[in-house]
């Protein structure tokens, strides 16, 4: 897997994925595995609860207040904040950041509400608010619809915005574009398989990576 251009001593490893793909599980079974071998980790999520923004898109998305294109100006400035004033300085710091959703989930789902293509989505955010390029982004794909059963099975209250099948149906196939599409480097997992597996899987390409085994 290509190595990117350092400019700080710590690393970047992105978590994406539909709805149900089970991101944030694997995400803290990660940082727990990694944290028991000795190294420095921590997890950023977005979109945060701690900006203002952030707290707005968590407050009015879910009950369908805000329109697509307010929704995405508020993920854009609410990943400013997050970049400026949690990623930076990890990352100038030496941690490891495994970052629970990020730009490539813009991409993936502003590209279905507001029907502006996902490439020109990423390409603001990399232009626009200089989003740091990840080490890996790691998808975990999953179908749809076992991704809406996941997460009505959690007992969540269905979010009308988000977790319809149809538009998890695009999503899924913007993300899979996207993986085979753009500059990023992406690394693609069956998120199908049990949690064990998909944690492993995770881990061993991100111990590889850094070169610790
Ligand atoms: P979560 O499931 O990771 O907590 O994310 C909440 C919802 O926010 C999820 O349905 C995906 C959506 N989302 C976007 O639509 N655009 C974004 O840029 C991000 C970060 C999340």
């Amino acid at each position: 897997m290509a190595q990117r251009e350092k400019k700080y001593p710590g690393h970047l490893f992105v978590l994406e994925g539909i709805d149900g793909a089970g991101k944030t599980e694997v995400c803290h079974h990660v940082a727990g595995h990694l944290l028991e071998k000795g190294l420095d980790v921590i997890i950023l999520r977005e979109p945060t609860d701690e900006s203002k923004w952030g707290k707005r898109i968590r407050q009015k998305s879910q009950r369908g207040e805000l329109t697509p294109s307010e929704e995405l100006e508020l993920f854009i400035r609410d990943r400013d904040w997050n970049i400026q004033n949690r990623l930076l300085p990890a990352m100038e710091k030496g941690q490891i950041v495994l970052m629970d959703r990020y730009f490539f989930a813009t991409g993936a789902y502003q590209s279905t509400s507001t029907g502006i293509h996902w490439s020109e989505i990423l390409k603001r955010n990399r232009e626009e608010i200089n989003a740091l390029e990840p080490d890996i982004i790691f998808i975990l794909d999953i179908p749809a619809e076992q991704g809406l059963c996941r997460v009505m099975g959690r007992g969540c209250e269905t979010n009308q915005q988000f977790e319809k099948l149809d538009r998890l149906v695009q999503v899924r196939q913007r993300y899979l574009e996207m993986a085979e599409r753009d500059t990023g480097n992406y690394f693609l997992i069956d998120a199908t398989l049990p949690l064990e597996k998909v944690v492993d899987s995770v881990q061993n390409v991100i111990l590889s990576f850094i070169n610790i085994q």
